[in-house]
């Protein structure tokens, strides 16, 4: 098969993480008799830099005749970047919110797993009774609607300065998503947890009836609504409870860095954004890290694993992305550890510290 894919390397650590994706991708495509070419494009603050704007009609274009889009993050450091001297609109992150409502990616894949590997460093209390904790959930984000994409103004009303955001959803939007989630239920544990705030938000009320209509076409998955405070305070005291969970863009973005932190370490966790079909843009659940950019110290595997995301969803290629996520748990199985994985205590000893490339090379070794 041949691979077509747009980079969007972005900025902070997204240059040094994409490498080792795509060093990765190519071992794996040579292992199986692939070919791969990519075509890199900016976006983000190196597009400011480039062209004043976060994102370019020529980078969406780009993207759109291509397969799938592999990005590494976009963003720099709130106070002391110029980036952020702009107004909000035309900022590194509004070029990541107007790629996805461009290219119609709605749906935002989260998986949130603990690696045994790594489960030392889970910072959940061990249930009663128990000496190792398994979870292994995935969050389906809705991702281009809600509050980030509705009306917003901020204007003085009766001579006080006053802001409004809007969180609007029409049922087209609720239906074509929760599909998505019970699809992925489907090829998982079958269950669906879907979170609303219905006790108040009518957007919340709606998103629940058309969650239900679609659950009737997937009688072999199990459905339940939880509300969404209850659901950030179930994540950290039973998260083995969740397979898939459902639910809309704001409450997503919140759970899933939450979800992201119990697994103990941000830099592990992948992230695919779809649409119908299988074009996606996938990307590390991390951000851009500008703290420690240039410094080759990244860990680059939540974009290996967002690679092998690609590999599975954009091109169907179960067996590459196998070998992919394997060679990854390998790497860690053999004691190999990028910077922020290394154990702080005595038990370091048994591990070897390794830069954001020469992880890249382990992990291309066992493929
Ligand atoms: C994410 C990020 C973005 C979001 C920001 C950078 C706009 O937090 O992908 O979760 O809120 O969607
Ligand atoms: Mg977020």
């Amino acid at each position: 098969m041949h691979l077509n894919i747009a980079c969007i390397p972005g900025d902070g650590i997204g240059p040094e993480i994409v490498a080792e994706a795509k060093k990765v991708l190519n071992a794996v495509c040579d292992r199986y008799g692939h070919t791969i070419e990519y075509k890199d494009v900016l976006m983000g603050g190196c597009s400011i830099d480039a062209y004043g704007v976060p994102l370019t009609q020529e980078t969406i274009d780009i993207c759109k005749s291509k397969d799938a889009v592999l990005m590494g993050s976009i963003g720099g450091d709130a106070k002391t970047s110029p980036w952020y001297q702009l107004e909000p609109s035309k900022r590194p992150e509004a070029g990541l919110l107007a790629i996805r409502k461009a290219l119609g990616l709605y749906a935002n894949l989260r998986p949130a797993y603990l690696f045994d590997e790594l489960a030392g460093s889970c910072p959940l209390a061990m249930p009663k009774g128990e000496k190792t904790r398994h979870f292994d959930l995935i969050i389906v984000r809705e991702l281009t609607g809600g509050l980030y994409f509705g009306e917003r103004w901020t204007k003085e009303v009766d001579g006080v300065l006053t802001a409004q955001d809007t969180l609007r959803y029409n049922e087209n939007e609720i239906r074509r998503v929760a599909k998505t989630a019970f699809e992925i239920a489907r090829k998982r544990r079958h269950k669906v947890t879907s979170v609303d705030k219905a006790n108040v938000l009518d957007s919340s009320r709606l998103w629940r009836k058309v969650v239900h209509e679609v659950a009737k076409d997937y009688p072999d998955v199990e459905v339940n609504d939880m509300l969404v405070d209850n659901t950030a305070m179930q994540l950290v005291r039973y998260p083995e409870q969740f397979d898939v969970v459902l639910t809309e863009n704001m409450f997503g973005d919140i759970l899933s860095d939450e979800a992201a932190m119990i697994t103990g370490s941000i830099g592990m966790l992948p992230s695919a954004s779809l649409k119908e079909g299988s074009f996606g843009l996938y990307e590390p659940s991390h951000g851009s890290a500008p703290d420690i950019a240039g410094k080759g110290i990244a860990n680059p595997i939540a974009t290996i694993l967002s690679a092998a995301m690609m590999l599975r969803f954009s091109f169907g290629l179960t067996k590459e992305a196998d070998a992919v996520e394997n060679a990854v748990k390998k790497t860690l199985a053999d004691g190999y550890r990028s910077i922020d994985l290394m154990p702080k205590d005595e038990t370091k000893s048994q591990f070897t510290q390794q830069n954001c490339s020469e992880m890249g090379d382990r992990i291309c070794e066992r493929i």
